[in-house]
Order: structure tokens, then C-alpha cells, then sequence
């Protein structure tokens, strides 16, 4: 274990905010799994999606992370919503630190994400079925990947903040 806290989550559970003000705070590097994918290939997630499918970008997320677990020193690393669907990112992920599942329900997803355009798995869908079952394959996994799960329903990204120092 090298110390570095792990955010895993559904879309929109804030594991791109929470881990910036989380690294700030315990003065670590913030890593993002989907903007270092972005920046080596040059083009956004849709792009990518559409070029390769998702199982091409599966294929780089999981490179990605697999690069990201060899590294000596601890950040707080946001990860995709779906990086836990494969066994070898839910073994690099566990071991390297700390995981937490940043948890939040359809009905909050729906809130936070309605109009979302950057997540290709949530276009031209019902969404409130698509979200419910993307939670109903993966709820299971967040749940053995993380160390511990906060609930961020009704809350703010600063009081979750809080309630993950006052658990580390
Ligand atoms: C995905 C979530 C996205 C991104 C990609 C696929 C997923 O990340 O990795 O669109 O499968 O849930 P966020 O969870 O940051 O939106």
C-alpha cells in the first residue's frame, strides 16, 4: 500500500471535485484517470467511445491504472464511474491505498447529471433506466472495492470533504 486515497463511484457522485479539494487539503497530487486518458490520446471521451467503442476505452482505462499502481508515491486519484468493472483495476486500485466509494442514488444522479453531454454511456437513453441499471451491475463492486462508503445525497462537496478527514 502506498498511501494514496482511491475515489470510486457512480457518474456524478463528485470524485473529480472531492478529490481536488481532498488533495489540496492533504497536499498530495490530484491524479484524474479519465483526464490522463484524454490527454494521451488528444481527444475527449466521446471521441474515444465512438472511434473505438467501449471496450477500446476499457482497454486504456485499464492501462492506465495498472500504470498509475506502480507509482512510489501516494496521490488521491479519481477514477471513472466504471474503472471497477475489471478485476485487475479492482486489485491495483485496492492496492494502493485507501479506496473510497463516493456513493450517491439514481434519484441524485438524475439531479446532478440530467443534462450531462461528456459521458457517452448516458446518451440516447432513458436515463433513469440506464442509471439504474448501471447501479444494479455495479452497486455490488463499489461496495467490494472500497475500504468504506460515503453517502453524498443532499450533501455538499465541502461536507463531504469533511466527513472523509474526519475517516482517514
Ligand atoms: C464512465 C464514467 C465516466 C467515464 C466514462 C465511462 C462509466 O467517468 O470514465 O464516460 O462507465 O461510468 P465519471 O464517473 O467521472 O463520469
Amino acid at each position: 500500500m502506498t498511501g494514496s486515497i482511491i475515489l470510486i463511484g457512480p457518474m456524478g457522485s463528485g470524485k473529480s471535485t472531492i478529490g481536488r479539494l481532498l488533495a489540496a487539503r492533504l497536499r498530495l497530487p490530484y491524479v484524474d484517470s479519465d483526464a490522463l486518458i484524454v490527454h494521451h490520446t488528444g481527444v475527449d471521451i466521446p471521441t474515444i467511445f465512438e472511434i473505438e467503442g467501449e471496450s477500446g476505452f476499457r482497454e486504456r482505462e485499464r492501462k492506465i491504472i495498472a500504470d498509475l499502481s506502480t507509482w512510489s508515491e501516494p496521490m488521491v486519484l479519481a477514477t471513472g464511474g466504471g474503472a471497477i468493472l475489471d478485476p485487475a483495476n479492482r486489485h491495483h486500485l485496492r492496492q494502493m491505498g485507501q479506496v473510497i466509494h463516493l456513493d450517491i442514488s439514481v434519484d441524485e444522479q438524475l439531479r446532478r447529471i440530467r443534462h450531462d453531454r461528456n459521458r457517452p454511456l448516458l446518451q440516447n437513453t432513458d436515463l433513469d433506466c440506464r442509471l439504474k441499471t448501471l447501479a444494479e451491475q455495479r452497486n455490488t463492486l463499489y461496495r467490494e472495492t472500497a475500504h468504506w462508503r460515503v453517502v453524498g445525497d443532499g450533501l455538499r462537496s465541502d461536507q463531504v470533504l469533511r466527513r472523509i478527514l474526519r475517516h482517514l
